[in-house]
């Protein structure tokens, strides 16, 4: 595996690949490397000549400082876990070589998508990924793109974003992974104590119950029946739960059977946030 820490030492090796016409699949992270990650990476070795793994802890995505300074960094194991997974790449640029001296956000216009659910409680977040993404995207040209449903809103908000300012990229979403007991897997997952963790998979038997009430209940009553099991949670805070359309992602009043739904769920066990979703229907 090859190590890039400039743009331009990347481009240059670029040139080459895209020379010999050979493809090129991307996987964006922010490191902390687990097995949901590792998925990306396979699906990204199966469809393409040269996988490309930028790790890179964004800051103008972070709403809080101190989620910013708490987030992991395992880099000497994500290199282990790279090796491993036969990446080609890893580009691991330093803040300054990414923003400069000018650490801020571009303004993007998702169509409304920013606005829902994580764009209510996640100030500028959006505005953050997409600043971000489009960069690493401007800077390697991938082919294919992946990332996981588990940040189900981002990969909306990257197809849109794709879509609006034309980049050619195409990009893949893909099923969200998850431990054995049913928890998301994210890196935010290891600052959970042994108590959390145990009692973590609270939050995907949640989901799934919804789903199966979904048959027969309105979005709204589901609702009230989630925020209640966890109004006396010791554990976990509910920030919110909602049933959306998949495309809009506005939250729904009544189904439509034309429509794909999903229910999207965030809590905080203490300070770390965790999120997750479920599909409702097929269609
Ligand atoms: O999903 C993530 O890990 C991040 O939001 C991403 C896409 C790498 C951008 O920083």
């Amino acid at each position: 595996m090859i190590i890039f820490n400039k743009k331009s030492d990347l481009k240059v090796y670029l040139q080459n690949i895209k020379a010999y016409k050979r493809s090129v699949g991307f996987v964006p992270t922010m490191g902390a490397l687990h097995n949901g990650h590792l998925s990306l990476i396979k699906k990204a070795k199966k469809n393409n000549d040269i996988v490309i793994v930028s790790i890179f802890v964004n800051p103008t995505q972070f709403d809080k400082k101190e989620d910013l300074l708490k987030y992991p960094k395992t880099l000497e194991n994500d290199k282990i876990v790279l090796e491993s997974a036969d990446c080609d790449v890893l580009f691991y640029p330093s803040v300054k070589e990414i923003y400069n001296e000018n650490v801020v956000s571009e303004t993007f216009d998702f169509d409304g998508l920013e606005h829902q659910m994580e764009g209510k409680f996640r100030n500028g977040h959006f505005n953050g990924v997409g600043t971000i993404v489009k960069t690493l995207f401007e800077i390697i040209e991938p082919d294919r793109a992946y990332f996981g449903q588990k940040d189900f809103q981002q990969l909306q908000i990257i197809k849109k974003m794709v879509n609006k300012h034309r980049i050619n990229v195409k990009i893949k979403g893909c099923a969200i992974f998850r431990e054995e007991d049913g928890l998301a897997m994210s890196s935010r997952n290891t600052r959970l104590t042994p108590e959390q963790r145990e009692a973590a998979p609270f939050i995907y038997k949640t989901l799934k119950r919804a789903r199966i009430k979904f048959g027969t209940e309105n979005a709204d009553t589901i609702t009230k029946w989630v925020e209640n099991e966890f109004k006396n949670h010791p554990l976990f805070t509910l920030e919110y739960f909602t049933i959306a359309d998949e495309k809009s992602l506005e939250t729904i009043q009544n189904k439509d059977s034309s429509k794909k739904y999903r229910a999207f769920i965030a809590v905080f066990a203490e300070d770390i946030r965790l999120i997750d979703n479920i599909r409702l229907n097929n269609l």
